[in-house]
């Protein structure tokens, strides 16, 4: 009897001292969208097209129902009522990105429309007006067509096109942006972009993720050197990129399996985090032997992966004030040629990983989305643990979530699983920041309203805020995730038993026993 109290006491208390971990003073909350998922306006103001308009135009097919990002969240109309919304949400943050079309017809800066520089203007001054910072991605998926045209992100030339680009806007908007994000998930970007048919331009030649991968960081690094050159001393904001990172753990505790799952990581995150945040920059050594030695077996005559020369990896090297990330979820691994697992998502021969979902876990709409928040911990320690060089720029880099949250089918406003979701990443955010010392200065939640997910069009609701996307108006209403993420701000702790009026109360997720 008094052994059973005993544990219900120790229990209690281990979960409400888990449960009382606070978010630092300084942490800042916000939520994130993207140009094409969510502004419309296509064609609008002049605006010219980018590789997402002309896909979703020449081929709707590509999109799993068949719609496009033509009207969106009409956001572009809507400036002052979604400021209100952000302002009702209690954030400090928006994390939005600028259509290089709008501003950019051509991609070039031959003409600069006059229009694109108005609509970002309203957008930011009506955010500062309301004491929320606006934090801005400069490429988010989305590549002015004519510049697809010339080879897209195969052709080294876009570099420069971006580093003007960006030019244009820290000229325009710099006196009032103090945090720029330069690219959005360089991985799925080249990767599925180029070696892949899941996202535009749908390329899919062998050695086109590498190539474009290379474009895209010198692209990067020199973005945030003319920033240095030319405005930091005066504009005093600062340069960051946003990687994603899904965890890949080992299927089982073999070496095999734990060698498998490290070569997932460094080949979905160390690809682009390695020749910016580690002490020796370049690609991962594991990615470079690995892609070597698959190019030989392939007859070629050199490596499917373009080497960096030894200036541009310091060129490079150094280049970002602070790390962008995106998490959802966690894959297990096993190299490829063990038997009876069958072919995971990520089945990837040039690093012999073969990665699969934990079935049993709870599911989302997308069909690479699971719940599993310890993920969330376990890779920010692993950033804290590559990118920690204490003589270096970089001890403990600075994290800043830019993107973490989950998707349901429907328009279902008592949305439990995305406030379950959020509040088991939210609590294995914390721990990381509390017990394991992990850098982590913000957090913002993708996303702000349902919007155009990408090759599953609108299937997949990510919102905190539903659209309807059948009403010319596309009103817009707060999910009771909504309320809960205000309270979240609000409080500065998570409430597991907080219910806003007018919802059901939340069964509690079966993980919550594990916390
Ligand atoms: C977090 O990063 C910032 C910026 O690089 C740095 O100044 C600070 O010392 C870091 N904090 C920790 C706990 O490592
Ligand atoms: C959690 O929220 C409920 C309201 O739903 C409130 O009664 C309770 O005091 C809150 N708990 C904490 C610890 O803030």
């Amino acid at each position: 009897m008094i052994s059973l109290a005993a544990l219900i006491l120790f229990s209690l208390t281990s979960f409400s001292n888990c449960k009382e971990y606070t978010f630092p003073d300084n942490f800042k909350f916000g939520v994130a969208t993207s140009a094409y998922q969510v502004e419309g306006a296509w064609n609008v103001g002049g605006k010219g097209e980018n590789i997402w308009d002309y896909m979703t135009h020449t081929n709707p097919s590509s999109i799993l129902d068949k719609s496009n990002g033509d009207i969106a969240c009409d956001s572009y109309n809507k400036i002052k009522e979604d400021v209100q919304l952000l302002k009702n949400l209690g954030v400090d943050f928006y994390r939005f990105s600028i259509s290089w079309s709008r501003i950019l017809p051509s991609g070039k800066t031959e003409y600069i429309n006059p229009d694109g520089i108005r609509y970002y203007n309203e957008l930011i001054d009506e955010l500062l007006a309301n004491n929320i910072e606006p934090l801005v991605t400069m490429h988010h998926f989305d590549l002015p067509q004519p510049l697809e045209e010339e080879g897209g992100f195969l052709n080294l030339a876009i570099a420069d096109y971006f580093e003007d680009y960006a030019d244009v806007l820290y000229k325009n908007f710099g006196d009032r942006v103090k945090e720029w994000t330069t690219f959005n998930e360089p991985t799925p970007v080249c990767f599925l972009g180029y070696s892949g048919e899941f996202l535009a331009p749908m390329i899919t030649r062998k050695d086109g993720g590498y190539l474009c991968g290379r474009t895209l960081l010198i692209a990067h690094a020199k973005a945030y050197h003319l920033y240095n050159k030319r405005y930091r001393a005066s504009q005093k904001g600062r340069i960051g990129i946003v990687h994603n990172i899904f965890w890949f753990e080992p299927r089982t505790n073999s070496i095999k399996d734990l060698q498998a799952a490290e070569a997932a990581n460094e080949f979905n995150f160390g690809w682009f985090a390695n020749p910016i945040f580690s002490k020796e920059g370049d690609y991962p050594q594991i990615m470079k032997g690995s892609i070597e030695y698959a190019s030989k077996q392939e007859g070629l005559p050199k490596s499917r992966l373009p080497e960096l020369t030894q200036e541009e990896i310091e060129l490079i090297k150094g280049s970002a004030d602070f790390l962008g990330i995106n998490h959802y979820t966690t894959f297990y691994c096993s190299p490829i040629e063990e038997e009876g697992i069958g072919k995971g998502l990520f089945y990837l021969p040039d690093m012999d990983a073969n990665c699969v979902m934990d079935e049993k876990a709870d599911g989302s709409a997308s069909f690479w989305l699971k719940v599993i928040p310890s993920g969330f911990r376990n890779s920010l320690n692993w950033i804290k643990e590559q990118y920690n060089n204490p003589e270096e720029q970089y001890n403990n880099p600075e994290v800043i979530i830019l993107e973490n949250g989950i998707s349901d089918d429907g328009n279902l406003l008592n949305d439990c699983l995305r406030v379950n979701y959020n509040n088991l990443y939210l609590t294995e955010m914390l721990k990381a920041i509390h017990e394991d010392g992990c850098n982590v200065s913000g957090y913002a939640a993708w996303s702000f309203m349902d919007n155009f997910e990408w090759t599953s069009g609108y299937t997949q609701k990510f919102g905190l805020y539903s659209v309807d996307f059948d009403d010319p108006a596309r009103p817009r209403t707060p999910k009771m995730s909504a309320f809960v993420f205000k309270n979240i701000i609000q409080e500065r702790k998570i409430n597991w038993t907080y219910t806003p009026e007018g919802f059901g109360k939340c069964d509690g997720p079966k993980l919550k026993d594990e916390l």
